[in-house]
């Protein structure tokens, strides 16, 4: 029988790389996305043009998934979906707690009293946001102190997820992934911000970038990479916690200088300040120790940070130039 996989939040960046995995591995994958007047599936557009390979669906961790998640009766959740940008958090926090702590906690209780309780496995995707200002290196058991209201409430949905599978015997595995990006990372996220800002500069699009703490040390992975961790997370035979990492950190001004250097350009001729991208506090330094993945799960990381850093700029320089060309989306180029 084929197993059926929900990925709540599939048109994000993790979403859409398990959605690939998944199907690779013969998943019926179902996802859901927020629906909104414009559309926001274009990581997942290789997945519905020309064949729908998978089913989407409309709905909200504000309101609760019962219905899908009946109706659908899956092997596999997967709770990807959140408010994900740690200071837009600061902005909107009782948002952030809802969408990220009760949100999930909608989902565990959807479960716990339907007849999937003690069939269905539960990814929770927690972040290495919750161990706050612990210094590193951190892993399954170092102290969480967040920082933030995003940190605040990955932690709550953390424990949420702990109690659910202590209290209730249900399965239910958290991944607590440090800072991952990619070619399909969201504009706003300082990497992709790096990238795309030093591509733009190289290319005499745009000739300043402005941004905020450069001193601040982040663990950086691929995003592809750490759903093969979140996969092997939760086809393990019993529910547990792990850290996903790659025991190496950098700070953000070290990744600027290394994207910089790559597009031979000068930091100092482009990058300026700007307080506003300032959180009113800060993590100053993650690096997360995945040896218990490791020994458990056997994975590693496959792609280092200079190989991940290259895929970005190669991607970006193409889109940019797509767009010189007038050439919007794949879709378009498809058709
Ligand atoms: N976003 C952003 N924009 N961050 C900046 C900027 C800027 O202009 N300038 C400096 N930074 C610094 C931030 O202050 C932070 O210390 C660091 O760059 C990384 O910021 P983000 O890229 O926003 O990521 P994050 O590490 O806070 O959070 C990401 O990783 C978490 C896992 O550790 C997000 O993906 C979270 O959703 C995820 O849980």
């Amino acid at each position: 029988m084929t197993t059926k996989s929900l990925i709540l939040g599939i048109s994000g960046q993790d979403g859409s790389y398990l959605a690939d995995l998944l199907l690779e591995k013969g998943h019926e994958v179902y996802g859901v996305v927020r629906r909104s007047s414009s559309i926001s599936t274009e990581r997942v557009d290789h997945l519905l043009f020309p064949d729908e390979r998978i089913t989407l669906l409309y709905g909200d961790l504000a309101n609760g998934l019962d219905g899908i998640i009946y109706d659908i009766q899956p092997d596999y959740i997967y709770l990807m979906a959140s408010m994900s940008h740690v200071r837009v958090s600061f902005d909107i926090p009782i948002y952030t707690l809802d969408i990220n702590a009760v949100g999930p906690t909608r989902v565990f209780e959807a479960v716990r009293k339907s007849s999937l309780r003690n069939k269905v496995r539960i990814y929770m995707a927690n972040s290495s946001e919750q161990f706050g200002d612990t210094p590193p290196v951190q892993n399954e058991n170092s102290k969480m102190n967040p920082q933030s209201p995003y940190g605040v409430a990955k932690l709550a949905a953390y424990h949420m997820a702990r109690m659910y599978r202590k209290a209730y015997g249900m399965f239910i595995s958290c991944g607590i992934l440090f800072n991952h990006t990619s070619p399909r990372r969201g504009e706003t996220f300082v990497t992709k911000k790096i990238i795309r800002g030093a591509v733009r500069i190289s290319l005499g699009k745009q000739s300043e970038l402005v941004l905020g703490n450069l001193s601040s040390k982040r663990d950086f992975g691929h995003s592809k990479d750490y759903m093969k961790a979140v996969i092997k997370i939760l086809e393990h035979y019993e529910p547990d916690d792990f850290v996903v990492a790659t025991g190496e950190h950098y700070s953000i001004e070290e990744f600027l200088h290394k994207v910089f250097g790559i597009l031979c350009l000068n930091v100092q001729d482009h990058v300026k300040f700007n307080p506003k991208y300032l959180r009113p506090s800060e993590v100053p330094d993650l690096m997360g120790d995945p040896t218990k993945i490791k020994n458990i799960l056997g994975w590693e990381p496959e792609v280092n940070l200079d190989q991940l850093i290259s895929e970005m700029v190669c991607d970006i320089r193409n889109e940019e130039k797509r767009s010189e060309w007038g050439i919007t989306s794949e879709r378009e180029i498809a058709s």
